[in-house]
């Protein structure tokens, strides 16, 4: 390409103007971005054009394509089996990954997961494995292909320089107000997908204030961008829509979304408020399965991922996963992985209904205790969080305990139970829940309701 064929200015204010950028000049300006030849404010000001202006699909497919182009990919052609993969958008106390993937693959699929830390009010599923000791999450690419042939599962930070031009972006979008663009948004987690190498990508797109995306028809139609950025790079991909209003199962923070996984994994009893987690994780289990080939239709990956939780596979395979990698699971088997230094109880003020929690306020009250970080390179705390120990539209008498604080400062402790009596309250009527399962963008983009899914 000649170097004067572009120049950066010109194609800002084309973009600024509502114009339409050619896959070679989206080429010219990743390139130019990660040589240093096109410094960072006029990257910042493209994206804060498209932020405005958005991206067509042919856009987006194109800078999609040239973010995975920008670095490696994962190659697992060597791998004898169906390789799936799972995303998730984001949210508070997500812990899906943990049971999904081990139920996906007891029941046969072979998953090599890159995962993502945690950042602002979405966790990560790298620094929930980080709170397992000795887990480690940097595997050479060998010993992570040996593993997934082996047992079935790896999850690791990053084996390659996988995007490089995401990393570069997201960093720009995170410091200027430009994350929440839908194109950006699909491009930035497909083009992550495509490089990490899986023929099946199963996607779980969030609305509600725990999320990106605010409401189910704007997920709804970040689904079906990604869905076809995935099958226009030849995989088979679907979305489930599922809502962020409030946290997902019992616990938010490392340790104890771990704990919980396991407890669920464990098919422990009491677990009315993790009920929501555990359907969501076997949807997402057994639409893995059926994408992949190995269930004959969705209802039968569901039923099949339901049987490895109930007799223990997924609890197995979820144990031989974390110590292949280093982990020491003595602790989570012992039920003792969660060890704060102060479990303050949150209780009823009176008699009455539990509220549903705000996801985006109980992510605040968490990242204040310092389970989460504002910065890629802030310490996180992975021992502190917030267990709900009712569900949400349960019957409460006064007194009776609601939920528990972790942490690792009693004043830090004292603060959060006051900011979460706010968040959790007592109604004199049971409250209207809303559905966890919205809807489906199946493989063609036709966006189903969650009722008519069969
Ligand atoms: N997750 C990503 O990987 N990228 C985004 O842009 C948003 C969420």
């Amino acid at each position: 390409m000649a170097a004067d064929k572009f120049n950066m200015y010109g194609l800002i204010a084309k973009k600024r103007d509502g114009g339409l950028l050619q896959a070679e000049e989206i080429r010219f300006w990743l390139r130019g971005m990660l040589d240093g030849s096109i410094p960072d404010y006029q990257t910042a000001a493209m994206l804060m054009a498209i932020f405005w202006r958005g991206l067509t699909e042919a856009e987006t497919f194109a800078l999609t394509e040239e973010i995975v182009a920008s670095g490696e990919r994962l190659d697992l052609s060597g791998i004898d089996g169906v390789c799936a993969d799972k995303h998730s958008t984001g949210g508070v106390g997500d812990k899906t990954t943990l049971i999904a993937m081990p139920l996906a693959a007891a029941c046969g699929l072979k998953i090599a997961k890159m995962s993502g830390r945690s950042l602002g009010k979405t966790g990560g599923t790298a620094d929930k494995l980080a709170s397992v000791p000795g887990f480690r999450l940097e595997l050479p690419e060998p010993a992570l292909l040996a593993q997934v042939a082996e047992i079935g599962l790896a999850v690791v930070a990053q084996t390659k320089n996988l995007t490089p031009a995401d990393k570069r972006l997201y960093a720009l979008r995170d410091m200027t107000a430009t994350v929440d663009s839908l194109p950006l948004i699909a491009a930035s987690v497909m083009s992550k997908k495509i490089a990490a190498g899986a023929g099946v990508i199963v996607l779980d797109v969030k609305f509600g204030s725990g999320a990106f995306m605010p409401d189910a028809a704007s997920a709804a139609e970040l689904a079906r961008l990604m869905v076809k950025l995935g099958r226009s790079a030849g995989r088979r991909v679907e979305a489930v829509i599922s809502s962020m209003a409030a946290p997902l199962g019992a616990a938010v923070g490392n340790a104890l979304e771990v704990a919980e996984c396991a407890d669920i994994l464990q098919n422990k009893p009491d677990l009315a408020v993790s009920a929501d987690l555990q359907r969501l994780a076997v949807v997402l289990a057994g639409e893995m399965l059926y994408l992949g080939g190995l269930a004959e239709c969705r209802r039968d990956g569901w039923q099949q991922a339901e049987a490895a939780l109930q007799d223990g596979r997924g609890w197995q395979k979820l144990l031989a996963f974390l110590q292949a990698q280093g982990g020491d699971t003595e602790s989570l088997q012992a039920g003792e992985l969660v060890q704060a230094k102060h479990v303050v109880p949150v209780l009823a003020a009176k008699n009455g209904y539990l509220s549903a929690a705000d996801a985006a306020q109980v992510a605040e009250i968490v990242q204040r205790l310092g389970a989460g970080r504002e910065r890629v390179e802030d310490e996180i705390d992975y021992q502190v969080g917030v267990r709900m120990i009712k569900p949400a539209g349960a019957q409460v008498v006064a007194g009776e305990r609601l939920a528990e604080v972790y942490a690792s400062d009693l004043a830090q402790a004292e603060a959060a139970k006051k900011d979460l009596q706010r968040v959790l309250q007592v109604l004199p009527e049971p409250p209207q829940l809303e559905p966890l399962i919205w809807g489906l963008v199946d493989e063609r983009g036709n966006v189903v309701p969650w009722a008519e899914v069969k």
